[in-house]
């Protein structure tokens, strides 16, 4: 499976504080049958200051340890971008990076904050993608406003944004109304990624295969490997060589 949302650059946002830890995370990703995961450290001004090229950097650091540990885990970057003014200025000056291109557009993770879906936020969607950049929305189930309101999503898929679902949605982990929401869009096949947002060894592991086989239970096999297999590869296929698998 190909996990598109993790946290596991040391130091940089919430996810595991130390190079220690990042192995940690990188073990228990390769041991419940991830073969690739993107890293996605947040970008969000005045809290996660990463840009393109520190992200870069920590992670060719990562590959390396890796490697050399022969932990069998080919691991690639991307962004979970917080959705704020700043972004037209983070585009223009290159520092947000993409999963890849599909269609001849970047594929960008895009965050709303917890509470609410912004004002003017499909104005800024829109925005995006006049540019050829198609926000992947990070977790939608886990927003308030969505929460209450389902549909308050429509205008965003209207326009052209992807929808990405925390695994553990699916599964449970994150309450009763997340896992409804989740079920809705999985319901309506609105979704096009689930992938972990793993940041830690406790609660919020990076695994999907609890939710591989939710999926493939409620959906069937060729669901759950659209959803953690083959779109993942799609989005990244710019940045990984090696073919993914699927649990079997
Ligand atoms: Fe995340």
């Amino acid at each position: 499976m190909i996990d598109l949302h993790c946290h596991l650059l040391p130091g940089i946002d919430d996810g595991p504080a130390t190079p220690r830890e990042t192995l940690r995370l990188c073990r228990l990703a390769v041991a419940d049958g991830i073969t690739h995961a993107i890293t996605t450290p947040h970008i969000h001004p005045g809290r996660w200051h990463n840009t393109k090229a520190t992200i870069a950097k920590d992670c060719r650091k990562l590959q390396r340890a890796l490697a050399k540990r022969n932990i069998p885990l080919q691991v690639g970057f991307a962004a979970e971008v917080r959705l704020t003014d700043e972004i037209m200025q983070q585009v223009e000056s290159d520092e947000i990076p993409f999963y890849g291109e599909v269609d001849g557009y970047h594929i960008m993770l895009l965050e709303f904050p917890h509470g609410q879906i912004i004002p003017g936020s499909d104005k800024l969607v829109r925005w995006l993608l006049q540019r050829r950049i198609r926000p992947l929305i990070a977790h939608p189930e886990r927003n308030k406003q969505v929460m209450k309101d389902p549909t308050q999503l429509t205008p965003f898929i209207k326009a052209g944004c992807w929808l990405q679902l925390t695994a553990g949605s699916v599964t449970g982990n994150f309450g009763e109304r997340a896992q409804t929401v989740a079920r809705q869009l999985l319901d309506e096949d609105v979704v096009a990624v689930l992938a972990s947002d793993g940041h830690n060894s406790g609660a919020r592991r990076p695994a999907l295969a609890e939710a591989f086989e939710y999926i493939t239970e409620h959906y069937g096999g060729s669901r759950a490997k659209r959803l953690m297999l083959h779109n993942p590869a799609t989005i990244a296929a710019s940045q990984f060589q090696t073919e993914a698998q699927a649990p079997c």
